[in-house]
């Protein structure tokens, strides 16, 4: 059970800025495109290389790529979205499966209400992207679902997770390693983190 705390400063203080009140829908989105694009960074960081063959202006040399196919993003509707463009500036040639799933505010299960992966998504690596793992129910079932279609290698990024998500998530999927920028202190009994930064979805959309 694999669950990486991104500690660094960049994002910890962007994060700050996010949680703020006062933060505007325009910085607010601004701010969580930045840290996607730092998460992706980190999420990225043990990907495997192979060594090609490439000519350079001076001499031929041996060099270092990617190896394998290209990954998949997979946001988780509709905040997940938030995370796309940054992560694309790192990674432009990701391909994106898209997960709409929203929660029921009643019973805080996941509903799901759209899914569209690309046709070979089983053989890629796959990153779910969703700013919020709170009770995890939506990340469980976006997982769930990748799973089903046939993918095998997974990863999870999130913004902010609360200790109760982490456990429900990993109780389920317990080889599936997280990205988070904070681990919060807890869940309130609506399904919110505290203290945490309030509906995503909502600040960046309205
Ligand atoms: C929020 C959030 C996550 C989910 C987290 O989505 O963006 O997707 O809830 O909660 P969970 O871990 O308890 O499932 P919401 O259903 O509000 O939809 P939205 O992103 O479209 O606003």
């Amino acid at each position: 059970r694999q669950v990486h705390v991104v500690d660094h400063p960049l994002v910890q203080h962007k994060l700050t800025l996010m949680r703020e009140t006062e933060r505007s829908t325009q910085g607010f989105r601004r701010l969580l495109n930045e840290i996607g694009m730092l998460l992706a960074y980190e999420v990225t960081r043990d990907l495997p290389l192979e060594e090609h063959e490439i000519q350079t202006p001076v001499a031929p040399m041996r060099a270092p790529k990617l190896a394998g196919k290209k990954l998949v993003f997979a946001p988780i509707l509709r905040a997940g979205m938030g995370f796309v463009d940054g992560m694309l500036e790192l990674v432009p040639s990701a391909r994106i499966a898209h997960i709409g799933l929203y929660r029921d505010p009643k019973t805080l299960q996941a509903v799901e209400y759209y899914f569209k992966a690309p046709p070979d998504v089983a053989e890629r690596l796959v990153i779910v992207l969703d700013p919020m793992l709170a009770t995890a129910n939506s990340a469980v079932a976006a997982v769930d679902r990748l799973k089903e279609r046939g993918c095998r290698e997974l990863r999870l990024v999130c913004l902010l997770a609360a200790p109760e998500g982490v456990e429900r998530f990993h109780g389920v999927h317990p080889e599936v390693p997280i990205w988070t920028a904070a681990i919060d202190e807890r869940l309130d009994s609506h399904g919110y983190i505290v203290p945490g930064l309030g509906d995503a979805g909502d600040r960046m959309f309205g």
